[in-house]
């Protein structure tokens, strides 16, 4: 990934919150064809509209469908005075 833009998502559990790159580890593609539509309707893991990789919220890593082992590119975030900033 060059330096400068890069599109990414912010999911928060709680307290805790976990940012990755917007990039599909199968095709490159950007996870969401809707926008906000990044997790499952249970809630429990992230999915990829696209040929339904799903991964963990809290590492990314995928487990099951197309790219199952892979993981989504980290993006640090941490809260601060209650905004989400880059760590
Ligand atoms: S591009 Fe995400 S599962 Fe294929």
């Amino acid at each position: 990934m060059r330096a400068g833009r890069f599109h990414g998502f912010v999911v928060r559990r709680g307290e805790q919150v976990h940012g990755y790159v917007d990039r599909c580890p199968h095709m490159g593609l950007p996870l969401a064809r809707d926008l906000d539509e990044y997790v499952t309707p249970n809630g429990d893991l992230l999915m990829c509209s696209w040929h339904g990789a799903m991964f963990r919220i809290e590492d990314g890593f995928c487990v099951g469908g197309p790219c199952s082992g892979a993981r989504l590119q980290l993006w640090p975030v941490a809260v601060r005075d209650r905004m989400i900033v880059t760590a």
